[in-house]
């Protein structure tokens, strides 16, 4: 059975053919981050704009790349939800469309469940049950996963998701959206020790975090001192720092409290090379294990929701013949996957 997944929940146009016994056939990805730098931000009306013209041209392309035509496809998926409403329902209304005119279900799909079994689609997959660190520009929560569609949220940001103070912080420091990945490289460059921010929430119990009083620790620090290369990478750092070590200390809680030993992070701070490194030092002293997708697949792309659609279409979870996009869709809403639907 083939798939095509269509992903247009924010600034990144992804498309891709998964096949359940081949496995990923073919993606695309087009990224709107030129369109929106000069606004410092995702610009809605703009992101919706730009998928309209991408999205086809994609899935064209997508079609050629894998050396077939729409009679060989079995399904349609798109993200349904959580994300921009505009944006959503470009992908929701192109997906619904097509998979009405092939005459093949269409599937929608919970972004952050793309996100969750994006590392599902590598060739050391995570053997359930396990903890998942979701941390992207929208979301950060740890989630214990006991299957597919099995979801316990155990903690999440009650602000700023980890990405977001990401690209916040690194804006105050003068870097382009979105500013994660550069203030990450800068981070490579600062002086350890030299600046120690806090670690938001970590003195009480709980596993719910705060990143948003990190950016206002950094707007200080930025203007109490001077503005040159070092002292940046000396915040950038210090900054990287604080918000890795909250996230470990919240992961290494969740292990505790569940008696897990795998933590799979996904979502685009798992692009994130020290949090990468933390999370696997902290795994090696618990004799457990880390799992993360490719370095492409942590950020928004289409694989991940054409692999999270397959699993939804064997399930039977398909859409009537209506287009809904789901701005706000809390992940331990969606349904357990049901065993004899697992492949
Ligand atoms: O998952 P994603 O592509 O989109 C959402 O679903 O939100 O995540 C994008 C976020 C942005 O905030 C971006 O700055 C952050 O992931 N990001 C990073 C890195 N690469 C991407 N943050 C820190 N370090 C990175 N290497
Ligand atoms: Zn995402």
């Amino acid at each position: 059975m083939r798939i095509l997944g269509i992903e247009t929940s924010c600034d990144e146009t992804g498309v891709a053919i998964y096949d359940d016994q081949q496995g990923l056939l073919s993606h695309q990805l087009y990224s709107q981050i030129k369109l929106h730098a000069d606004y410092g931000g995702v610009v809605p009306e703009l992101a919706s704009r730009d998928h309209v013209k991408k999205t086809l041209p994609l899935i064209r392309e997508a079609l050629k790349e894998a050396g077939l035509t729409k009679d060989d496809i079995d399904g349609v998926a798109y993200t349904a939800g959580p994300g921009l409403v505009g944006a959503l329902l470009v992908g929701a209304t192109i997906g619904r469309s097509l998979a009405f005119a092939w005459d093949v279900p269409a599937v929608p799909v919970h972004h952050m469940e793309g996100h969750l079994l994006a590392p599902m689609l590598e060739d050391n997959p995570p053997p359930f049950p396990f903890i998942a660190l979701l941390v992207s520009g929208g979301h950060t929560m740890i989630v214990e996963v006991k299957n597919i569609g099995d979801y316990t949220i155990l903690g999440e940001s009650i602000d700023d998701a980890a990405g977001e103070a990401f690209d916040k912080t690194a804006k105050l420091m003068g870097l382009d959206y979105p500013g994660g990945p550069l203030l990450s490289r800068l981070a490579e460059k600062g002086t350890p020790g030299r600046f120690k921010f806090p670690r938001p929430m970590t003195d009480r119990p709980g596993l719910d975090m705060s990143f948003s009083g990190l950016k206002t620790f950094a707007a200080n620090t930025i203007s109490a001192n001077d503005d040159s290369e070092q002292t940046r990478a000396d915040i950038a750092h210090a900054f990287q720092e604080a918000v890795c070590a909250t996230l470990v200390i919240k992961c290494k809680r969740a292990l505790q409290q569940t008696g897990l030993k795998r933590v799979v992070i996904a979502g685009g701070v798992s692009a994130n090379k020290q949090l990468r490194i933390e999370l696997e030092t902290l795994a090696n002293k618990i004799g457990g294990d880390v799992y993360y997708p490719r370095t492409e697949f942590c950020t928004d792309n289409g694989a991940m929701i054409a692999y999270a659609g397959m699993q939804r279409l064997k399930n039977g979870d398909t859409a009537p013949l209506s287009v809904k996009a789901m701005p706000r869709w809390p992940i331990d809403q969606l349904t357990p996957v049901k065993e004899e639907a697992r492949s």
